[in-house]
């Protein structure tokens, strides 16, 4: 495996591949992977014949209050990983090779960005967009593998490939759980053994939704308020937001029918976990 810095570097290796006729799966990260990552690469890996993975831990995305700084960095921890995978080469560009000085271009999937997530964290899908974008144009990967978890960024990069009809298969991985149903997360780290218990508040309150639903209930806001209070009963968890919308286009459900995204971020201390689950109701 070969680990590549620079962007005309990648870019050349990219072309080479094409040129010999592989196909190239692309696994965006911003490093410290556990098994979602894995997961990823390893749905890469039975698609494409060459597997190219990311570490770049984006800035853009960042409001200047969050945990750019904090946020776990372990390169060589990612490389091990790497190797055992079967990965072909890892991109780990540095921040001024991304964004040379002068570097002033965004890319922005205006509606979608502004909603769930996009409220509390304004600008952060414009980051998101932006280096995924620019990503794509070094790698020019035929696919694509990002994770279920964020909903929305999936959502927002689906988008942005239709919009501007790039040749990239987007491929959405499942979330993947801890035992007890924590979703993997790099930020996952951050929590104490305290709040690492209280974090399974989050699916369990997906659960309770779930619970409802099949047991007939319609009304988003009764599902919205029992969640919320069952998450209110965790003295170590606060809500950001509760949500459910369509699942296709994010637009908050009234009645529950179709495909229904529930969504929610949770403060768990001082850490901000983000989880969801997709229902399709019969006869959609
Ligand atoms: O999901 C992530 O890890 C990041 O948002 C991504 C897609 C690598 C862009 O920085």
């Amino acid at each position: 495996m070969e680990i590549i810095e620079t962007i005309s570097r990648m870019k050349s290796i990219c072309q080479e591949e094409a040129r010999a006729g592989k196909t190239i799966g692309f696994v965006p990260t911003m490093g410290y992977w556990h098994e979602g990552h894995l997961n990823l690469i390893r749905a890469a890996r039975r698609k494409c014949q060459v597997v190219l993975v990311s570490v770049f831990v984006n800035p853009l995305q960042f409001a200047p209050q969050e945990d750019y700084q904090q946020y776990p960095r372990d390169l060589s921890r990612d490389a091990r990983l790497a190797r055992a995978e079967g990965v072909d080469y890892l991109f780990y560009p540095s921040m001024e090779e991304m964004y040379p000085q002068g570097f002033q271009t965004a890319v922005e999937v205006r509606e979608l960005s502004d909603k769930l997530c996009g409220k509390s964290r304004p600008g952060h899908f414009k980051g998101v967009a932006t280096v995924v974008l620019k990503l794509f144009n070094i790698v020019k990967p035929d696919a694509a593998f990002f994770g279920q978890k964020d909903a929305q960024q999936a959502l927002i990069i689906k988008h942005m490939i239709d919009d501007l009809n790039l040749d990239v298969e987007l491929v959405i991985m499942p979330i993947v759980r801890e035992e007890d149903g924590l979703a993997m997360s790099s930020r996952n780290l951050y929590l104490n053994p305290k709040e690492r218990r209280a974090a399974t508040i989050l699916y369990k309150s997906l659960l309770k939704a779930k619970e409802l639903i099949l047991g007939g209930e319609r009304k988003a806001s009764t599902i919205i308020s029992q969640m919320t209070q069952m998450i209110e009963e965790e003295p170590l968890a606060r809500v950001d937001y509760i949500a459910l919308t369509d699942a296709d286009n994010l637009q908050e459900a009234d009645v529950i029918r179709g495909k229904i995204l529930i969504a929610l971020a949770v403060f768990i201390g001082k850490s901000r976990l983000i989880d969801n689950l997709i229902l399709e109701m019969p006869g959609a």
